[in-house]
């Protein structure tokens, strides 16, 4: 029987399309190996976003080169295999497949011709949802992608590069994935995209629908208990989407919206052309909605140009509208975009200090947050033993973790948590009579 190795970097588009590949490859009658040495096929589903991220994927390509068995089928998919291309081949001559984000559905043509090399890295939309057949079993979490690429172009961003221009899929595509996913396990809907709330499908009758339109017709599914979605653009938050925090009870209190920066004058080098305030009248209207929303953000720091005075600003706006599970990252130059070009590159020792510094900062506030939590009860989604086995890990509306000593086989997939105690990382909590 001829097994498979696959393995996933980066964001939860890529798990998502990892899944697919796992499934599709199951369904072709292969198995999954964790083992490199035992594969017949392997395959690194890749992420580009920061130099470190691919700087990964070729130490790890370096390292199978010599694990693998020499007749196995090698490749890379995603975002890597965009941003280098043709370019990969000559850098790892054993490579057998280059194929991008939105043509792994490509994959099966190597299978019939081992002896071919085949690149592929074509922008072909939805293409790939079309013709992958559906995941036998859902996990408790679906990730469920409605849209994907980004029109907004980021000065600092590789994504419209290696997706593409935003395209969202049918309406009832997306629909039809939640129904199956609820029929076959799934608890909790994500849905997904690069810039999800950008969500806008319009049908053959004219009739456009939103990402409110997708929550509100999944929300009556009786086997969908929680439901969000990542990654938003601020200035995409409409009123529609917002009113869903309000009427939809099974949409979590917690929204991924990231600011990137506090200051104007580094937001609009970043081509990210929102004002403060505007931001800030969303997160109050968030907050109107459901007055127990938390909010994410991710932050770059040390984009060129970004003085101490800018920084300063970035963390002013980090304490003020008090972030939780946020993610901060050194700025780093990609290909392929306008920022990579800008004079005034800031020096690795100050995007250190800067990080650290930040990091510090969200670290407190993520702290405090946790802390307030104790004493509460939470309904939490469980989502299995940990490494101990003699614990659950549990995940709160607000996507903290939460550990509770349970060595339970079978637990309840979603139960009320009493939080007993937290630090910066996680919470502890016990079940609830
Ligand atoms: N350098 C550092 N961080 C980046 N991100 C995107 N591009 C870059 C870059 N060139 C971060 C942004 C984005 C997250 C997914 O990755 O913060 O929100
Ligand atoms: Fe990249 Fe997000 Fe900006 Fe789009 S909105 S260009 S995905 S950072």
């Amino acid at each position: 029987m001829k097994k498979f190795f696959i393995k996933t970097f980066g964001c939860q588009m890529n798990v998502y399309d990892g899944q697919r590949i796992a499934s599709m490859l199951s369904q072709r009658g292969l198995v999954e190996t964790h083992e490199v040495s035992d594969a017949d096929i392997i395959i690194l589903n890749t992420c580009a976003v920061r130099a470190k991220a691919t700087d990964k994927v070729f130490s790890a390509l370096g390292r199978i080169r010599r694990a693998k068995k020499p007749d196995a089928l090698f490749g890379i998919v995603g975002c890597v295999a965009r941003e280098a291309g043709a370019h990969a081949f000559k850098r790892i001559p054993e490579l057998n497949f280059v194929l991008g984000p939105q043509s792994y559905h490509k994959l099966p043509e190597i299978l019939e011709n081992p002896d071919a090399r085949l690149l592929n890295i074509d922008l072909g939309g939805l293409e790939k949802f079309d013709e992958l057949p559906q995941m036998s079993q859902s996990p408790t979490v679906a990730y469920i992608p409605v849209q994907e690429g980004c029109n907004h172009c980021c000065t600092y961003c590789i994504v419209p590069y290696t997706r593409g221009r935003e395209v969202s899929r049918p309406f009832e595509d997306v629909i039809r994935d939640c129904k199956h996913a609820a029929d076959t396990g799934a608890i909790e809907i994500c849905f997904l995209g690069q810039n999800v709330n950008g969500y806008k499908y319009t049908d053959s009758d004219g009739k456009t629908y939103r990402l409110s339109d997708l929550i509100r017709a999944t929300a009556p599914l009786p086997e969908i208990r929680r439901i969000r979605f990542t990654s938003s653009y601020p200035t995409e938050m409409t009123d529609d989407l917002i009113d869903m925090f309000r009427t939809e009870a099974k949409l979590l209190p917690f929204l991924n919206m990231p600011i990137q920066s506090g200051s104007p004058n580094v937001l609009t080098r970043m081509n990210r052309p929102y004002e403060l305030n505007l931001y800030i009248d969303i997160v109050d209207k968030l907050r109107a909605a459901r007055p127990d929303i938390q909010i994410s953000s991710d932050f770059i720091v040390g984009f060129p140009g970004e003085t101490d005075q800018d920084f300063a600003m970035t963390q002013e706006i980090a304490r003020k509208i008090k972030y939780i599970n946020s993610y901060s990252f050194k700025y780093s130059p990609r290909p392929h975009t306008a920022a990579s070009l800008m004079p005034d590159q800031i020096p690795e020792n100050i995007k250190a200090a800067r990080l650290a510094l930040l990091d510090d900062a969200l670290n407190d506030i993520q702290r405090t947050f946790n802390e307030s939590c104790v004493g509460r009860t939470l309904e939490c989604l469980c989502e299995g033993p940990d490494k101990t086995g003699r614990h659950l890990v549990y995940r709160t509306p607000y996507m903290q973790q939460c550990i509770v000593a349970s060595t339970d086989a079978a637990p309840a997939p979603i139960a009320a948590i009493k939080i007993t105690a937290a630090n910066k990382a996680s919470l502890r909590g016990e079940l609830a009579d």
